[in-house]
């Protein structure tokens, strides 16, 4: 069974194997957590539900929220959910946190069933988007909450919330209250409340969602760098994907409750297995039916991702091991390192290609509107991508 949080006492320190389970917890299996054929339907289990929030679906069809998860999170992992908005990947964590008791499957970690196990049971914390610090409270009371609760000896809670703040850089803050900082500070505050716990598992629900973009980004290494540090495991839902290819060791794509495509940012990125995939993560850029065949002499659904794509003159010729493609560029976006192409092809389809401004100035980039081109890639960037109606890709599958 789940121990208690306090057992979990052994020094911090960089983890320097964390797949190897023996230098942290000397368990039996390096799969921290492990869903088997997890499903969720809101509004048709009442026999089965844990749930905080559920609205009666007044006779309403069922949701289904999450459909048949498969997945395995290795000890040690920066583990990424990525989907767009309603893809379950909130339903999926609360599972796994124990807030939602699935309609079906099976939930474990570290090898252990919990799937009925109730949440303060569980040696998993969860970090949530809108961080619920305690206002009235000071820092250093918000993070010894946890300790408080579980009844830690006051030395010892001391010492784990100095320590625990000085992991997120706040040390010296202890006194202020949540209402005094700013957003990106409020967040290490709720991220050392919950590693203060030393929790095996850490849970994020979109933690950096409430950032503008430069402290995000700031965040999105410092957490990267804390959860390296601290060799928890993370799990971390977002649905940007910028944010999930620079943070994880691997991650998921969802859809529809499903999981599309499961791996490493690069194997996700270079070779996406669906077209949900391919536009999600990355500029979709796809060619498809007569255009595929017209221009690759291919018939399927094949992706090209932008900056695989020169932008050269009519007259360009390609090489044996290329494919060209004549067009008219129909909009130019100028993104400061880069510009960004849209090029309507003369076979039919719409490429954006986007080329770094090395030399060219934005007037430059600009001025190419209504240009002829010809657009040339080589013919190892043409990704074939299925449609997805094959349900969930085996992890690890591609390339
Ligand atoms: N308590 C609930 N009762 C009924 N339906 C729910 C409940 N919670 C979630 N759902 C539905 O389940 C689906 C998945 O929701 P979920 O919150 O897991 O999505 P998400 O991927 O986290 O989306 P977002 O990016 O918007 O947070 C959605 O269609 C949602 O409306
Ligand atoms: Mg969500």
């Amino acid at each position: 069974m789940a121990t208690s949080l306090d057992s979990h006492d052994q020094p911090k320190g960089p983890a320097s194997n964390p797949g190897n389970p023996s230098l942290r917890h000397g368990g039996p299996t390096d799969i921290a957590v492990r869903l088997e054929g997890v499903r969720k339907v809101f509004g048709d289990d009442a026999a089965g539900r844990r749930v905080a929030r559920l609205i009666d679906s007044g006779g309403a069809a069922p949701i289904v929220a999450v459909d048949s998860v498969d997945l395995e999170v290795r000890d040690g992992e920066f583990f990424s959910m990525l989907g767009p908005s309603g893809s379950g990947k909130t339903t999926t964590l609360r599972m796994i946190a124990g807030f939602e008791l699935p309609t079906a499957g099976r939930i474990l970690l570290h090898g252990e069933d919990v799937t009925a196990v109730p949440p303060y049971d569980r040696d998993v914390n969860t970090v949530f988007q809108d961080y619920a610090l305690f206002p009235h409270m000071t820092v250093g009371d918000n993070v010894a909450y946890g300790l408080v609760v579980r009844k830690v000896p006051k030395g010892e809670r001391q010492d784990r919330v100095t320590d625990a703040l000085r992991m997120v850089r706040l040390e010296g803050y202890e006194d202020r209250k949540p209402g005094q900082l700013s957003g990106g500070q409020r967040q290490r505050v709720a991220l050392a409340r919950a590693l203060v716990n030393r929790p095996r598992v850490l849970l994020l629900d979109e933690p950096l969602g409430a950032l503008d973009l430069k402290l995000r980004e700031e965040m999105q290494i410092e957490l990267k760098s804390i959860q390296q540090q601290v060799g928890i495991t993370f799990i971390y839902v977002t649905h940007d994907q910028q944010e999930a290819l620079t943070m994880s060791d691997r991650l998921a794509v969802f859809n529809q409750g499903r999981i599309e495509q499961l791996g490493s940012p690069a194997d996700v990125y270079e070779h996406p297995a669906t077209r949900f995939v391919a536009g999600f993560v990355g500029t979709s850029n796809l060619l498809t039916g007569d255009v595929a065949h017209a221009i690759l002499g291919r018939r399927g659904s094949f992706t090209i991702r932008p900056e695989k794509i020169h932008l050269g003159e009519p007259s360009d010729q390609a090489g044996d091991d290329e494919t060209a493609a004549l067009g008219r560029i129909r909009d130019v976006v100028y993104l400061g390192p880069d510009t960004r192409y849209i090029v309507e092809l003369d076979a039919g389809a719409r490429l954006v290609v986007t080329q770094q401004n090395l030399a060219t100035t934005s007037g430059e980039a600009l001025a190419q509107q209504g240009n002829a081109v010809r657009l040339v890639w080589k013919r190892q960037h043409e990704l074939a991508v299925s449609d997805g109606e094959s349900g969930p890709m085996e992890e690890e599958g591609q390339g």
